[in-house]
């Protein structure tokens, strides 16, 4: 019989993960809650499933009563929704780590401290919580400039500041302790290529998925805001299997073992956002799932049956991956005015898409089978061929048929430096 599955989530990262999972021989149907109407399109055996990502009780009962054999969570606020503890509570097998593990993610302090017990190299930092005002004013005064300032807990996407002026560390710092009453942490400064790295956790059992680079700047030139990602690209480099090694050895597994002695072992994806400085490799954020957008071009280049994976993961055995030796880039296209006042209710026509692009939808819904954007990041296209110009010509050469005219991308995705 053929398995079920059910992804948590609504996003280009789920319409990624439905598109790889459907690949399984064992696969027979693929749900995705609440899911979108982009990622019907070319799929045989995705459905969307009308439940909210934090609706743990329906999540849990939609498992029951279609006997899934395996649930995959894509958000944090799943995670924080307390989803996986809620399927564990019935026996259900989920892929995503509990509540209390998740806060590698949701709690910056949480992150910092096990850090710290595991010895990981990070940035030197200092917590405070909305009592300590008179100490964090104090402190951002002392530090060179310039100052990083994260609020704790989830702020998707959104409260991390890097303030180039002690006024505006000021400001930061009156802002969250005294008007938001959020806890935070100042940090020092680092400087250096920054990527991603995944990995499938069980315990102490780490199955390495590799590296992305994304581009988290709105703009060309690492322009504008800080979004949620506006392109990514894998491999980042020849070294990128020296590197994922470097990264299990000295960071993943320091922390997996820490977590355990922890009381709150991991499970699930773990992404290590990474920063290469002058003096070695050092942690700038661990989140609890997949990335949105590396995971659209991550999976594509990885060949192995995510059903097997999702065996070895639990039975903690070994899998064998191997990667296509392609280069793989993808392009976000977001609304005009994204990420502060994105546009929305806006029709999409696109041209029809060729063997070598894959769209992934985000932003979208349906009305009368017209796919419209709901605003903020709208879909990806992406690409995997022998080098990053074939792909940015592949890719910039079929967004010039595309209605840009609500819509925005970077020019600069892939550019070799
Ligand atoms: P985060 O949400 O922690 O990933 O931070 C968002 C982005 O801010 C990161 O991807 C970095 O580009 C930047 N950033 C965060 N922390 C630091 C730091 N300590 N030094 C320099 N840049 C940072
Ligand atoms: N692309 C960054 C993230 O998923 O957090």
């Amino acid at each position: 019989m053929g398995k079920k599955i059910l992804i948590i989530g609504s996003g280009g990262r789920e319409h990624a993960l439905a598109v790889a999972f459907e690949k399984s021989a064992s696969v027979a149907a693929v749900y995705v809650a609440p899911g979108n109407p982009g990622m019907l399109l070319g799929t045989e055996s995705v459905h969307c499933v009308p439940i909210p990502t934090t609706e743990t009780d329906a999540l849990v009962a939609f498992a029951q009563s279609e006997a899934i054999d395996y649930t995959f969570v894509g958000p944090e606020v799943a995670i924080e929704a307390g989803v996986v503890d809620a399927f564990r509570e019935k026996n259900l097998l989920i892929i995503g780590p509990t509540k209390v593990a998740g806060q590698i993610e949701t709690s910056k302090i949480f992150a910092k401290v096990m850090m710290e017990k595991a010895g990981i190299p990070t940035a030197g930092y200092q917590a405070f919580s909305e009592h300590d005002y008179k100490a964090a004013h104090h402190y951002v005064n002392a530090l060179p400039l310039p100052v990083v300032i994260k609020e704790s807990g989830l702020a998707g996407g959104k409260g991390v500041y890097i303030c180039e002026e002690r006024t505006h560390a000021e400001r930061i710092v009156r802002e969250t302790l005294l008007a938001r009453k959020r806890a935070i942490i100042v940090e020092e400064f680092l400087e250096g290529p920054e990527f991603s790295h995944f990995s499938l956790v069980n315990g102490e059992h780490i199955i390495s998925l590799g590296i992305a680079r994304d581009y988290k700047r709105a703009f060309d030139l690492d322009k504008g805001l800080n979004t949620g990602g506006m392109g990514a690209i894998a491999p980042v480099s020849l070294e990128d299997a020296q590197l994922s090694d470097e990264i299990v050895a000295t960071i993943v597994r320091p922390l997996t073992k820490t977590m355990m002695e922890n009381g709150t072992p991991y499970t699930g994806i773990l992404y290590t956002g990474v920063m290469a400085t002058k003096t070695g490799l050092k942690v700038i954020e661990f989140n609890a799932r997949f990335g949105d957008p590396e995971t659209q071009i991550l999976l594509p280049l990885i060949e192995v049956d995510w059903l097997d994976l999702f065996k070895h993961h639990f039975n903690q055995t070994e899998p064998t991956l191997t990667y296509l030796p392609l280069q793989s880039v993808g392009v976000m296209i977001a609304a005009k005015g994204y990420p502060e006042k994105p546009v929305t209710g806006f029709a999409l026509h696109l041209p029809e898409v060729p063997p070598n692009i894959t769209v992934y939808y985000s932003g979208v819904s349906s009305v009368n089978g017209q796919l419209l954007a709901t605003g903020g990041r709208v879909f990806m296209v992406t690409c995997q061929d022998e080098n990053l110009d074939r792909c940015r010509e592949h890719i910039y050469g079929w967004l010039e048929g595309v209605d840009m005219e609500n819509l925005f991308c970077r020019s600069d995705i892939g550019v070799s430096n």
